[in-house]
């Protein structure tokens, strides 16, 4: 067994635009969802808004700056559509655009492959008013218009591409993942009808780098935890099964074979929450050919059998709002298939999110496999509590030991034959949590702020900065 990673292969990290940049109303930009849906949390729970978030936009130069000093070859980020079209369509935003080519350029002068993501939950929030945003098909082709525009921008500078980040937990979380109306929030065929015309937005920007740009790959960005059974009773193991059809192969067999997962299907045709699907749209998904998957992997999942019966309904996942581990407010469940449940095995983050790094393996063996297709990791990472010392330091020994445990998983996934592009935690700098405001944090890099106080968000080095940074000039072989 070799020691190292192979030659060539991308160490980075990444973020998503919302949740990093803040300048949220600045230079042209207007909202997107994030915006509205954040203020939102800010009143019931407290966190900060998209505001500000990290600074990231009056940052760049910095962030880049420390990023090359870890020695990164990668950057996952998304781009802002909201930013780039302030209203979805219609008028380029000069401003906006700038700031993606300076940020590009800034990294390619660093030595950077960027890796962008097309679309990380932030819909420009005019479409939203105007028809609902993804519930409405139109979405579909205002999206196609967006990604021409920044695909043709970006060809000659950008070779990695990801499409749409994480349907799978837009399915799960809903409404922290785009806005839904009140009235709307009971109707659950609604999830699958939004991740249906995400597929369809998915296929058309696959079609497009295909076109646009030469030697261009793309994929998407799936969420994705593996899910095992609580007991090796049958019932158990069929349930686990179950719950890898509709939460996870629902994802990837359109991704690679172009078809809905036939049991997903089925229990979502026998309980009335199938999408509806339109002449040709299965033949445009067809079309648009994935060359990769990338992955965002923090947490294996456990499930067990649940029969059907009285006092048992659908409900899907719930989540730790506190930070206090035990918090989380309920397990998906579906009757007759499978029922969501910790797993007695792992232990847990604060907010309850199993730690596995034999899952990552799992994982990608297992996809590897089936599809034959090259992976990369997108976002893996440790929320945290992260104290600022008084001389100035962040001693986070134990997202070390998370990152450890995860990057010598991906190496045994490659001793065993996986193709692995890149692996970039979650995330370069710490960012606004998508659940649970600035207190949970993920980065290399501290960024001092609070849910409260944006302060002046200045920057600095985590211990797992210094550590990160010898894993990568070591490619890997250093993890001590
Ligand atoms: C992924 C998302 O779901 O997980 C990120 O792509 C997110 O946007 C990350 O931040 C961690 O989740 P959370 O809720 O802890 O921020």
């Amino acid at each position: 067994m070799s020691s190292a990673f192979p030659k060539g292969f991308l160490w980075g990290a990444s973020t998503s635009a919302y949740q990093a940049e803040g300048a949220a109303l600045e230079d042209g930009k207007k909202p997107s969802q994030q915006d509205i849906i954040n203020q939102d949390s800010y009143k019931q729970f407290g966190f900060a808004t998209a505001e500000i978030a990290s600074d990231q936009y009056h940052h760049y130069k910095e962030d880049v700056a420390l990023m090359k000093e870890m020695g990164f070859t990668a950057y996952r980020f998304s781009i802002a559509w909201s930013r780039v079209f302030p209203d979805g369509v219609g008028e380029v935003n000069p401003k906006g655009i700038q700031y993606y080519r300076d940020l590009i350029d800034e990294l390619i002068a660093s030595g950077i492959e960027p890796i962008v993501t097309l679309y990380h939950y932030d819909l420009p929030w005019t479409l939203v008013q105007k028809y609902g945003g993804w519930l409405d098909r139109q979405v579909v082709a205002d999206f196609e218009n967006y990604a021409r525009y920044v695909i043709t921008e970006f060809k000659d500078k950008v070779r990695y591409w990801t499409t749409v980040n994480e349907q799978s937990i837009i399915v799960q979380y809903w409404t922290q993942k785009c806005y839904i109306p009140e009235e709307l929030q009971e109707q659950h065929q609604l999830r699958y009808q939004i991740n249906h015309h995400m597929n369809l937005a998915h296929a058309v920007a696959c079609k497009l780098v295909h076109e646009l740009v030469p030697g261009g790959l793309v994929g998407s960005a799936l969420g994705y935890a593996p899910v095992y059974p609580l007991t090796s009773h049958a019932e158990d193991c069929m349930a686990a099964q179950n719950a890898q059809a509709l939460r996870n192969d629902y994802y990837t067999d359109i991704y690679f074979k172009g078809e809905y997962n036939k049991a997903a299907m089925r229990y979502l045709e026998d309980h009335g929450l199938a999408p509806v699907i339109q002449e040709g749209d299965m033949e445009l998904i067809r079309e648009g050919t994935s060359d990769f998957l990338a992955l965002n992997y923090y947490a294996s999942e456990c499930a067990k059998w649940c029969p059907e019966g009285e006092g048992r309904e659908i409900r899907y996942s719930g989540v730790n709002r506190s930070g206090k581990k035990g918090d989380i407010s309920g397990f998906e469940t579906h009757p007759g298939f499978y029922e969501m449940c910790k797993n007695p095995n792992l232990d847990t983050t604060d907010w309850d999110w199993a730690i596995d790094p034999v899952g990552m393996e799992y994982m990608l063996r297992d996809l590897y496999n089936r599809y034959g297709k090259p992976l990369m990791i997108t976002e893996n990472g440790l929320g945290a509590y992260d104290t600022l010392t008084e001389d100035g330091k962040i001693h986070d020994g134990y997202r070390i030991d998370y990152l450890r445990g995860h990057i010598q998983a991906v190496k045994r996934a490659i001793d065993k034959g996986v193709e692995m592009i890149a692996y970039c935690p979650w995330s370069a700098i710490d960012l606004l949590s998508t659940s649970n405001g600035m207190k949970k944090r993920y980065g290399l890099i501290y960024v001092d702020r609070t849910d409260d106080a944006p302060k002046d968000c200045a920057r600095i080095r985590k211990d797992s900065f210094y550590w990160y940074q010898k894993a990568i000039a070591s490619n890997g072989a250093d993890l001590a």
